[in-house]
Protein backbone atom coordinates (compact mmCIF):
# COMPACT_ATOMS: atom_id res chain seq x y z
CA UNK A 1 0.00 0.00 0.00
CA UNK A 2 3.12 2.56 0.03
CA UNK A 3 2.59 3.50 -3.11
CA UNK A 4 -1.42 4.52 -2.23
CA UNK A 5 0.79 6.83 0.80
CA UNK A 6 0.43 10.23 -1.55
CA UNK A 7 -3.86 9.51 -1.86
CA UNK A 8 -3.82 9.12 1.64
CA UNK A 9 -2.09 12.08 2.27
CA UNK A 10 -4.31 14.43 0.00
CA UNK A 11 -7.97 12.82 1.66
CA UNK A 12 -5.91 13.09 5.33
CA UNK A 13 -6.13 17.06 4.21
CA UNK A 14 -10.02 17.07 4.39
CA UNK A 15 -10.15 16.05 8.01
CA UNK A 16 -9.69 17.54 11.19
CA UNK A 17 -6.11 17.13 12.82
CA UNK A 18 -6.80 13.97 15.69
CA UNK A 19 -9.17 12.32 14.02
CA UNK A 20 -6.98 9.47 12.04
CA UNK A 21 -8.94 6.85 12.69
CA UNK A 22 -11.84 8.48 10.51
CA UNK A 23 -9.83 7.82 7.46
CA UNK A 24 -9.63 3.78 8.06
CA UNK A 25 -12.60 3.18 5.74
CA UNK A 26 -11.94 4.88 3.26
CA UNK A 27 -8.30 3.70 3.24
CA UNK A 28 -9.84 -0.13 2.95
CA UNK A 29 -11.62 1.03 -0.12
CA UNK A 30 -8.93 2.19 -1.94
CA UNK A 31 -6.60 -0.60 -0.51
CA UNK A 32 -9.46 -3.38 -1.81
CA UNK A 33 -9.66 -1.86 -5.19
CA UNK A 34 -6.10 -1.85 -5.76
CA UNK A 35 -5.01 -5.24 -4.78
CA UNK A 36 -8.48 -6.95 -4.81
CA UNK A 37 -8.44 -7.42 -1.14
CA UNK A 38 -7.04 -6.18 1.49
CA UNK A 39 -3.94 -8.39 2.74
CA UNK A 40 -2.19 -8.67 5.98
CA UNK A 41 0.54 -6.33 5.05
CA UNK A 42 -1.94 -3.45 4.34
CA UNK A 43 -3.25 -3.25 7.64
CA UNK A 44 0.28 -3.55 8.65
CA UNK A 45 0.98 -0.66 7.05
CA UNK A 46 -1.87 1.73 7.38
CA UNK A 47 -1.98 0.91 10.89
CA UNK A 48 2.14 2.67 11.12
CA UNK A 49 0.56 5.85 8.55
CA UNK A 50 -2.44 5.97 10.25
CA UNK A 51 -0.92 5.86 13.82
CA UNK A 52 -3.63 3.84 15.21
CA UNK A 53 -3.78 0.03 17.08
CA UNK A 54 -4.26 -3.03 14.99
CA UNK A 55 -7.68 -3.66 16.70
CA UNK A 56 -9.13 -0.64 14.81
CA UNK A 57 -8.45 -1.31 11.51
CA UNK A 58 -9.18 -5.46 11.87
CA UNK A 59 -13.03 -4.37 13.86
CA UNK A 60 -13.60 -2.60 10.36
CA UNK A 61 -12.44 -5.52 8.25
CA UNK A 62 -14.53 -8.07 10.49
CA UNK A 63 -17.52 -5.64 10.49
CA UNK A 64 -18.50 -4.80 7.05
CA UNK A 65 -18.33 -7.85 4.70
CA UNK A 66 -17.58 -6.42 1.63
CA UNK A 67 -13.68 -6.18 2.49
CA UNK A 68 -12.18 -9.35 1.41
CA UNK A 69 -8.99 -10.59 3.50
CA UNK A 70 -8.07 -12.80 0.67
CA UNK A 71 -8.13 -12.88 -3.26
CA UNK A 72 -11.01 -13.69 -5.09
CA UNK A 73 -11.95 -15.13 -8.69
CA UNK A 74 -12.57 -12.51 -12.02
CA UNK A 75 -16.15 -12.75 -10.77
CA UNK A 76 -17.36 -12.54 -7.26
CA UNK A 77 -20.03 -14.23 -6.73
CA UNK A 78 -22.09 -13.13 -3.46
CA UNK A 79 -25.82 -14.25 -2.27
CA UNK A 80 -27.55 -12.71 0.42
CA UNK A 81 -28.55 -15.42 2.55
CA UNK A 82 -30.49 -13.20 5.36
CA UNK A 83 -33.80 -13.11 6.28
CA UNK A 84 -35.86 -12.03 3.46
CA UNK A 85 -33.60 -13.63 0.83
CA UNK A 86 -33.89 -16.68 2.82
CA UNK A 87 -37.66 -16.75 2.70
CA UNK A 88 -37.18 -16.53 -0.60
CA UNK A 89 -35.06 -18.83 -1.81
CA UNK A 90 -32.06 -17.85 -1.01
CA UNK A 91 -30.79 -21.20 0.05
CA UNK A 92 -32.12 -22.83 -3.16
CA UNK A 93 -30.02 -20.73 -5.16
CA UNK A 94 -26.78 -20.54 -3.23
CA UNK A 95 -27.44 -24.55 -3.73
CA UNK A 96 -27.92 -23.54 -7.06
CA UNK A 97 -24.96 -21.61 -8.13
CA UNK A 98 -22.93 -24.03 -6.37
CA UNK A 99 -23.96 -26.93 -7.95
CA UNK A 100 -23.16 -25.19 -11.11
CA UNK A 101 -19.58 -23.86 -10.46
CA UNK A 102 -19.04 -26.92 -8.72
CA UNK A 103 -17.74 -25.03 -5.74
CA UNK A 104 -18.62 -24.62 -1.76
CA UNK A 105 -19.32 -21.01 -0.42
CA UNK A 106 -16.20 -19.41 0.10
CA UNK A 107 -13.79 -21.09 -2.48
CA UNK A 108 -13.21 -20.21 -6.17
CA UNK A 109 -13.69 -22.06 -9.14
CA UNK A 110 -10.17 -24.16 -10.00
CA UNK A 111 -10.06 -21.92 -12.72
CA UNK A 112 -10.09 -18.86 -10.59
CA UNK A 113 -12.73 -17.33 -12.49
CA UNK A 114 -15.59 -17.64 -10.14
CA UNK A 115 -15.85 -16.77 -6.63
CA UNK A 116 -19.10 -17.72 -4.67
CA UNK A 117 -19.63 -15.89 -1.34
CA UNK A 118 -23.01 -16.07 0.86
CA UNK A 119 -23.18 -12.43 2.63
CA UNK A 120 -25.74 -11.46 5.01
CA UNK A 121 -28.47 -8.46 4.13
CA UNK A 122 -27.59 -6.61 0.97
CA UNK A 123 -29.68 -3.89 1.21
CA UNK A 124 -32.21 -4.74 -1.58
CA UNK A 125 -34.82 -7.07 0.99
CA UNK A 126 -37.63 -5.87 -1.19
CA UNK A 127 -36.31 -7.87 -4.19
CA UNK A 128 -35.30 -10.96 -2.69
CA UNK A 129 -33.57 -13.09 -3.43
CA UNK A 130 -30.11 -10.68 -4.45
CA UNK A 131 -27.00 -11.45 -5.87
CA UNK A 132 -23.89 -9.10 -6.39
CA UNK A 133 -21.33 -10.37 -9.15
CA UNK A 134 -18.44 -7.67 -8.69
CA UNK A 135 -20.24 -5.11 -8.08
CA UNK A 136 -23.76 -5.31 -10.05
CA UNK A 137 -26.85 -5.98 -8.18
CA UNK A 138 -29.21 -8.73 -9.72
CA UNK A 139 -33.06 -8.60 -7.69
CA UNK A 140 -35.46 -11.42 -8.19
CA UNK A 141 -33.51 -14.38 -8.96
CA UNK A 142 -33.79 -17.91 -9.25
CA UNK A 143 -32.15 -20.33 -10.95
CA UNK A 144 -32.81 -19.75 -14.36
CA UNK A 145 -32.09 -16.36 -14.29
CA UNK A 146 -28.51 -17.31 -12.20
CA UNK A 147 -27.67 -19.71 -15.28
CA UNK A 148 -28.32 -16.89 -17.78
CA UNK A 149 -26.26 -14.43 -15.44
CA UNK A 150 -23.40 -17.15 -15.19
CA UNK A 151 -23.51 -17.84 -19.14
CA UNK A 152 -23.03 -14.83 -19.78
CA UNK A 153 -19.59 -13.31 -17.62
CA UNK A 154 -16.71 -14.18 -19.73
S1 LIG B 1 -32.20 -10.06 3.26
FE1 LIG B 1 -31.27 -10.26 1.30
S2 LIG B 1 -31.11 -8.21 0.64
FE2 LIG B 1 -31.90 -8.01 2.64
Amino acid sequence: MKHLIPEFEKLKRRYPAGFESSLVLPCLHRIQDDRGYVADEDVDGLCAWLGVPRIQVEEVLSYYTMFRRSPVGRWHVQVCRNVSCSMRGAERLIGHVCRRLGVEPGTTTADGRFTVSTVECLGSCGTAPVMVVNEAYHENMDAAKADALLEGLK
